[in-house]
């Protein structure tokens, strides 16, 4: 396995190798790897071609008074996670290599953008799109897996790959969970044991509001009663959103649900953790 800190060098590889005829897989993450990310990179390398790992902490995804500083940095255990997974190449550059001084570009979607996590953190897609934007150019994948965890990151992409005419098929890759069904998150390692356990109620909610659909429920406003009230019981958990949206447009779905075709998105702090989940309905 291959460590590249470098732009140039990741630029002058993945030109390399793409002229050798390898086929390059990107599984873009901040790190703190847990099987969540591993099982992105299993999709990967299923495909049976070269897999690049991006371990960047993004700066401009981070609201000024998010955990950018804190986020977990652990490069030496991610790294042999990487080994491990059987990883090829795992860029990891500074802030300085991706934001130079006088950096000044953002890359915009405006629409799938704005709401739910939009409207609560407003430069984080702004953030997300730009990195991976600039990610997609230095490594030049044929494909990039994103994870299903973050439903709305994974529609901006998508519509980011199409307006822009990036040539990378977009994979997504389904929720990994804790056996007791927790949603793993890098940010789980914040939580203490009595939060851990309150946490689960985002999940039980999700996995309510997917039964009642299973036994022919479809009203949006029963859906999200029931989701509200499950989660309301928890004293230390305090819901940001709970909606029902198109999975694409990640607009808000009206009077019923057509199943298959929406997502129950939830946003919750559980004391001072932000949490998301989400579950197609
Ligand atoms: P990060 O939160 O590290 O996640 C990296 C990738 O892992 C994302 O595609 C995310 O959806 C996926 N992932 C996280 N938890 C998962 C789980 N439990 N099951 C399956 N996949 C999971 O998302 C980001 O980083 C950043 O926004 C990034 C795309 C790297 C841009 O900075």
């Amino acid at each position: 396995m291959q460590i590249i800190t470098s732009v140039s060098e990741m630029m002058s590889l993945a030109g390399r190798l793409r002229a050798e005829g390898g086929r390059i897989g990107l599984v873009p993450t901040m790190g703190a790897l847990h099987e969540g990310h591993l099982s992105l990179v299993k999709i990967a390398k299923d495909r049976g071609s070269l897999v690049v790992v991006s371990i960047f902490v993004n700066p401009t995804q981070f609201g000024p008074s998010e955990d950018f500083t804190k986020y977990p940095r652990p490069l030496e255990a991610d790294l042999a996670a990487c080994q491990a997974a059987g990883v090829d190449y795992v860029f990891t550059p500074s802030p300085e290599e991706i934001y130079p001084k006088g950096y000044s570009t953002f890359v915009l979607e405006e629409h799938i953008a704005k709401p739910l996590e939009g409207a609560s953190r407003p430069a984080h897609f702004r953030g997300v799109t730009t990195v991976v934007a600039k990610l997609f150019n230095i490594v030049r994948p044929h494909f990039s897996v994103f994870g299903q965890k973050d439903a709305q990151q994974v529609a901006v992409i998508g519509k980011m790959v199409v307006d822009l005419n990036f040539d990378v098929e977009i994979v997504v890759a389904p929720t990994l969970r804790e056996a007791d069904g927790l949603a793993m998150s890098s940010r789980n390692r914040y939580l203490t044991h009595t939060q851990r356990v309150e946490a689960l109620v985002i999940s039980r909610a999700l996995r309510k509001a997917a039964e009642m659909v299973a036994a022919g429920e479809r009203r949006v406003d029963r859906l999200i009663a029931e989701a509200t009230h499950l989660i309301g019981q928890q004293r230390r958990v305090r819901i940001i959103y709970v909606s029902i949206v198109d999975r694409l447009t990640m607009e808000a779905v009206k009077g019923e649900i057509t199943p298959g075709k929406s997502v129950m998105a939830i946003a919750a702090w559980v004391d001072e953790v932000r949490l998301i989940d989400n579950e197609i309905l």
